[in-house]
């Protein structure tokens, strides 16, 4: 099977064909979703609250990143595999970014990198594109600047949407291969895919984006409570698990497994 690389997202944009992107943090879900043919997966800093258990995307490292970027790339055969940088891995320098992503290259085996900011970050998109290190950009509501931004709130509203199209169209400039643009108004999202030649990728950015990604514990259920108004579910693993779970125990329990078939 052929990669997936950055000129071919570009080229889907260009027939305008959309594509889906997912999170994926480890082996299964890899491979499931590379077998599915999901052409971009996502080592999302967003393991934080989905895979450590913490309250938002702020304390994960990249100590804890990369052995789940690792085992992603190497469990997707096709798909290109993006490592999030977490929060404090790149905002103090372009040297600092560049540091940290060789390590996702380097250690994990990553095959670009994401990072969260509009023109306040390009000297870093610039260093890592002219280093040969491709870059996911994104805007919009960007979680790693939650206290900043006041919570979970869509962004570039009224006036606010004049800078975000110009830092979309700088940041391609400066080198990014796509744009993650995240709770932004469903016009200025295609106003923004309409001015850019590389691929915008929407969440909660409404339908003219050329590809969508959703969190997969949110699409697919695994994950319960408050959700997002931007994510569809598609699937209920929370109550698949949990019921598998309690048959199991139940048979456990009644003394119908292990029954004679599963007994040396
Ligand atoms: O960390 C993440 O999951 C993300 C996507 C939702 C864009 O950044
Ligand atoms: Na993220």
């Amino acid at each position: 099977v052929r990669r997936v690389r950055t000129h071919h997202l570009r080229e889907m944009k260009q027939r305008g064909e959309k594509f889906a992107m997912l999170t994926a943090y480890e082996q299964y879900a890899a491979q499931t979703f590379d077998e599915a043919g999901i052409p971009v997966l996502l080592v999302g800093d967003s393991a934080s609250n989905n895979v450590f258990g913490n309250e938002t995307s702020l304390p994960v490292t990249v100590d804890e990143l990369i052995p789940l970027v690792r085992a992603v790339t190497r469990s997707a055969h096709r798909a290109l595999v993006v490592a999030d940088l977490p929060f404090g891995s790149y905002q103090a320098s372009p040297e600092q970014a560049f540091h940290t992503a060789v390590r996702f290259m380097k250690e994990a085996n990553a095959h670009a990198v994401k990072l969260e900011g509009g023109t306040e970050m390009l000297p870093q998109v610039r260093k890592l594109t002219e280093s040969g290190i491709p870059v996911m950009a994104h805007i919009g509501f960007t979680p790693q600047s939650e206290h900043t931004l006041g919570g979970y709130r869509v962004q570039g509203r009224g006036d606010a949407g004049t800078a975000l199209v110009d830092s979309a169209r700088a940041l391609e400039e400066a080198g990014a291969f796509a744009v993650v643009m995240e709770m932004v108004p469903g016009d200025l999202a295609a106003q923004v895919t309409k001015q850019l030649t590389i691929p915008t990728i929407g969440i909660g950015a409404g339908p003219a984006c050329d590809g969508q990604v959703l969190v997969w514990q949110d699409a697919f259920g695994l994950r319960t409570g408050r959700m997002a108004r931007f994510v569809k579910q598609y699937a209920d693993l929370h109550g698949v698990l949990r019921d598998a779970a309690r048959a199991y125990a139940d048979d456990v329990a009644a003394g119908t497994f292990p029954g004679p078939e599963h007994t040396f």
